[in-house]
């Protein structure tokens, strides 16, 4: 049974494939054809152990556009808290196990999308991906990953917003920045896996610009995107030199995430995360790139993260991405009911 967990689990067909449906869907939508059918008659549970505005909109539209219907659930605060761990005795907040809210969900619903962010107290845990692979390993339907520590849906609609500005799917070469940004408190490091992994994927020439080497992304990343560079004929590196890393860049993707050697002592972290404050995408900045469009996966704090004049300038692209969460997430839902009709 196909999931979508991870784009590194689609081959290069797969992934073109869903990239190319996402933009047909955009395409028909415009032309005034609002609905299709793809999903008639199923569901879709839409698991959410954080908050979202996109994810849960963009998700529960998407099912209602293609005739299915989407369930959304909290567990904790709409639904019973639940516990990911083998063998435990279950005398704490968990009222219920994974393996029963994995196994009923699967008897309600054609699909599960789960949103599980780290918990921020010790990677080496997080990194495991227990709450997704939880449900991946119970759930007898497809899961979808939401955002756990990756973000795949928001990797396609990157990709997909990239295509439509540069007017090709070919994005090999292109100069891809992926900067960190300061941030208040620490984030997740998801969208900053995942855009390493797509752009790297695509081929283009990735520049991951960070404050220091504490702001390097995990191994795991790494090594992917160091791989997808070298099969797809693009390159990575890591810079911590911002007028070197802008300069004549064709993308800037920025986010902000906490430093993983820091991971749960955040107050460690602040005094060095407070220094780079500067890493501010701004006017002078994208100034040094080649004509850069400029994008965020959202939320983003205005003048903390980027300035107004970068967010609400004609290159920032930030909004057409968003949208693209609508049409990539009716592709992989219409891909995964498709697969599931071919089984029987
Ligand atoms: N980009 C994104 O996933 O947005 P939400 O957190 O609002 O869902």
């Amino acid at each position: 049974m196909k999931h979508f967990l991870n784009t590194q689990d689609l081959d290069r067909a797969e992934l073109d494939a869903l990239l190319a449906d996402a933009a047909r869907y955009k395409r028909q939508l415009a032309a005034g054809q609002r609905m299709g059918d793809e999903l008639a008659g199923r569901s879709i549970a839409l698991v959410f152990f954080n908050p979202s505005l996109r994810t849960r909109a963009s998700f529960e539209l998407g099912a209602y556009q293609l005739g299915g219907h989407a369930v959304v659930l909290q567990p904790g605060k709409d639904a019973w808290p639940i516990e990911f761990d083998l063998g435990t005795v279950m005398d704490g907040e968990a009222e219920e196990h994974i393996a029963e809210v994995a196994r009923v969900l699967s008897r309600y619903a054609d699909m599960i999308g789960v949103r599980a962010f780290p918990k921020f107290v010790d990677w080496s845990l997080d990194r495991q991906d227990r709450v997704l692979r939880g449900f991946a390993k119970y759930a007898t339907v497809p899961v979808v990953n939401m955002e756990t520590i990756t973000h795949p849906c928001q990797e396609l609609a990157h990709a997909l917003a990239l295509q439509e500005h540069f007017g090709t799917d070919d994005l090999r070469g292109k100069k891809y920045v992926l900067t960190w940004t300061y941030h208040p408190k620490p984030l997740n490091t998801a969208v900053a896996n995942s855009a390493l992994t797509i752009a790297t994927r695509l081929g283009m020439d990735v520049t991951l610009l960070c404050p220091a080497p504490e702001y390097v992304l995990d191994q795991r990343y790494m090594g992917w995107a160091e791989r997808n560079a070298a099969e797809s004929g693009g390159s990575l590196r890591v810079s911590h030199d911002i007028a070197a890393a802008y300069a004549g860049a064709d993308v800037v993707y920025a986010k902000s995430w906490g430093a993983l050697p820091y991971f749960g002592r955040w107050d460690a972290e602040k005094p060095l995360r407070d220094q780079y404050r500067h890493f501010i995408v701004d006017e002078e900045k994208m100034a040094l790139t080649n004509q850069a469009v400029f994008s965020h996966c959202l939320p983003l704090r205005r003048n903390v993260k980027a300035t107004d004049a970068v967010m609400d300038s004609p290159r920032c692209i930030a909004i057409d991405e968003a949208e693209n969460r609508l049409h990539v997430q009716k592709a992989v839902m219409g891909w995964l009911a498709a697969q599931a009709e071919v089984r029987g």
